[in-house]
């Protein structure tokens, strides 16, 4: 059972769309459709920002928006910039947006995100000892829990594994741009997570992103010792767990 209510908006900055949702928090479902936006290119803080309000000005929000994107976000400052411009790198996320929206926001990594919605309504598994979320999509992204407490700005999808970063090697934009079969594709992940399972010793995997929707034909595939499970929300999570991180103060 989540304590989570009332209704809140977020906003998920990826790599090739930024995908908006009001969104019920007493269950984690969206009220409405879902605004999807192609990521400007360059994706320019500026460009980006314009989407952004434009996302909540169509859907007529006129309360607070919990934002999410690609990078480290600490502080109200973004540290890095993998799968969007560098001119991200720097950026004070307060300065910035305060001046496209009228409204408060706040602004975190899309993976801990995803992984904070991922311990409030999806997979029970998340919510106690050491969990990894990861999501896989353009890039890797990581959220570690204990408990289902994160632990904000991991960045596993760098770690060197063998002779390139894991993301390079086992995202689902890796397998897309190489033309992998997921039977192709499953050992490059088991390979980084054999990796993270050596290094952190997880009780867990809980793997998100669009392609957890296909987990049945990859997961099969994976022969690592720790459990490996696909996200319950999918590609959803990380808008619901930005609403969520602006209405319950969960930014890192
Ligand atoms: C970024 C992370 C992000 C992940 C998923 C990585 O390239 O460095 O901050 O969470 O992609 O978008």
């Amino acid at each position: 059972m989540t304590t989570h209510t009332g209704h809140s908006f977020g906003i998920d900055i990826g790599g090739s769309g930024i995908k908006g949702a009001e969104v019920d928090l007493k269950n984690g479902e969206f009220v409405g459709p879902r605004l999807k936006i192609p990521t400007p290119q360059p994706s320019t803080p500026h460009e980006v920002a314009t989407v952004v309000a434009q996302i909540v000005r169509e859907k007529e929000w006129d309360k607070p928006v919990g934002i999410t994107l690609p990078s480290v976000v600490s502080k109200h400052t973004v540290h890095s910039a993998a799968n969007i411009s560098p001119e991200w790198i720097g950026v004070d996320t307060t300065e910035l947006f305060s001046r496209y929206l009228d409204v408060d926001f706040v602004v975190l990594n899309d993976a801990d995100a995803a992984g904070l919605a991922e311990v409030a309504y999806g997979n029970e598994l998340a919510k106690t000892g050491p969990v990894i979320f990861l999501t896989l999509g353009t890039g890797i992204g990581s959220a570690f829990f204990l408990n289902g407490q994160l632990f904000p700005n991991t960045e596993l999808g760098h770690l060197t594994v063998g002779t390139n970063e894991a993301e390079v090697i086992a995202s689902s934009a890796a397998k897309e741009r190489e033309g992998l079969k997921y039977k192709e594709w499953a050992p490059r992940l088991n390979r980084v997570l054999q990796e993270y399972e050596k290094l952190f010793n997880p009780q867990a995997f809980l793997i998100g992103g669009g392609i957890s929707r296909k987990f049945h034909k990859w997961g099969p595939h994976l022969t690592i010792d720790t459990p490996v499970m696909p996200a319950q929300l999918q590609n959803r999570a990380g808008i619901v767990g930005a609403a969520m991180a602006v209405l319950e103060g969960l930014e890192p």
